[in-house]
């Protein structure tokens, strides 16, 4: 028989036992992390002020007692502490043989929805980009023709006609730009993966954001000192941090904005896959911005390839973004509000025994 301390200990969720009186009575280790406190500091305090959830459900919880039934509560937005709300399914049940006691499990569904997104991005963006790649390189051909031609053709015109080649061959020249970044896509290699300082790579994006598109931000560092390494590919982490400073900066009033970079770790935060395999992923990377928020229109789509929102986007920045993070098997999400975009970064820590 196993025993059933070893079974609360490995439980891969959140789970508490409370009381009779709504206090939690104890706690294993999952929740210990959800929560970001030690056991001993919870037990004993009032569940509903160590966890806050957006619907009344204290009512349907004493009931569920007093019935002795299970309750099941999905897509609710459970905070602890100082952590935004995360949504949740809550399942509750009551402790069999502990009169008046019972079990509280919360498994954020964040990660099961995500994981399937992620899946899904990756494949449409590889048939996309193939397809794209495949264009490309058709296209440029005629297009050098046509330029060519058309710079033939300005020798023995008119400056009011000039201006019409003048056009062909910049447009020519800007549709080369594109797909020459189609074609960067398709060539990205698999992360040359390494012990990275996570806050070196943001050093250097901000720097270079503030030599250039980001002149008009202000970029403030909310760095957590003690992170730990990463296990990433630098040249890569920086294309993705650029990219998200870049979008921010360029959703920015031209007059400026503040985008506020913040690093922290979260020790539970582990993504399943549909295999049945664990990822730790605790180190977190938040760009958060005051900016107008994603366009309606484009919100769920983001992270598909050709999905702009600004006139001349490509729409290739954040899938490029969402296929080194999947490269790196780390995570990537969004949440956007007028006022407050938040693109999170979630990466693995150097596994032991990698080389330095
Ligand atoms: N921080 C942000 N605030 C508001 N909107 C954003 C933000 N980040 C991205 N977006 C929106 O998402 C769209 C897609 O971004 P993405 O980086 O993939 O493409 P792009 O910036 O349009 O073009 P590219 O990056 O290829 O030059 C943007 O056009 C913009 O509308
Ligand atoms: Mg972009």
């Amino acid at each position: 028989m196993i025993p059933e301390n070893a079974i609360w200990a490995s439980l891969p969720v959140p789970a508490f036992v409370i009381d009779q009186n709504n206090n939690i009575q104890d706690v294993n280790s999952a929740g210990e992390g959800f929560l970001n406190a030690s056991s001993k500091t919870v037990t004993g305090q009032s569940v509903w002020s160590q966890i806050r959830v957006d619907t009344p459900i204290e009512e349907a919880f004493d009931k569920a007692r007093d019935k002795s039934t299970a309750l099941f509560v999905n897509d609710v937005d459970v905070g602890c502490g100082s952590r935004a709300p995360l949504q949740c399914a809550l399942q509750i049940a009551p402790l069999i043989g502990q009169e008046g006691c019972m079990i509280l499990m919360i498994t954020p569904r964040e990660l099961a929805g995500r994981m399937t997104q992620s899946h899904s991005v990756k494949s449409a963006a590889q048939s996309a980009i193939g397809m794209a790649e495949m264009l490309a390189h058709e296209i440029k051909n005629p297009l050098a023709g046509i330029t060519g031609a058309a710079q033939l053709l300005s020798m023995n015109l008119s400056s009011e006609d000039l201006e019409l080649t003048d056009l062909i061959v910049a447009e020519s020249r800007r549709i080369v730009k594109l797909l020459e970044q189609v074609e960067q896509f398709g060539n990205l290699s698999e992360p040359d993966r390494k012990p990275v300082n996570i806050h070196d790579v943001l050093d250097r994006a901000r720097r270079s954001a503030l030599l250039g598109f980001g002149a008009h931000m202000k970029i403030i560092e909310d760095y957590d000192p003690s992170l730990p390494l990463a296990y990433g590919d630098p040249d890569q982490l920086l294309q993705v941090v650029l990219n998200l400073l870049k979008n921010a900066s360029e959703a920015a009033d031209p007059k400026g904005g503040t985008i506020r970079i913040h690093s922290y770790f979260e020790h539970s935060f582990r993504l399943r896959r549909s295999d049945g395999s664990g990822q730790s992923l605790p180190l977190q990377v938040e760009i958060i911005d005051d900016g107008p928020g994603l366009p309606e229109k484009i919100k769920d789509d983001v992270f598909d390839p050709f999905v702009s929102g600004r006139e001349n986007g490509t729409g290739l920045g954040l899938a490029l973004v969402s296929k080194i993070i999947s490269d790196h098997n780390g995570w990537i999400s969004v949440t956007s509000v007028p006022g407050r975009t938040v693109f999170r970064l979630s990466l693995p820590r150097v596994p032991r025994g990698a080389s330095n």
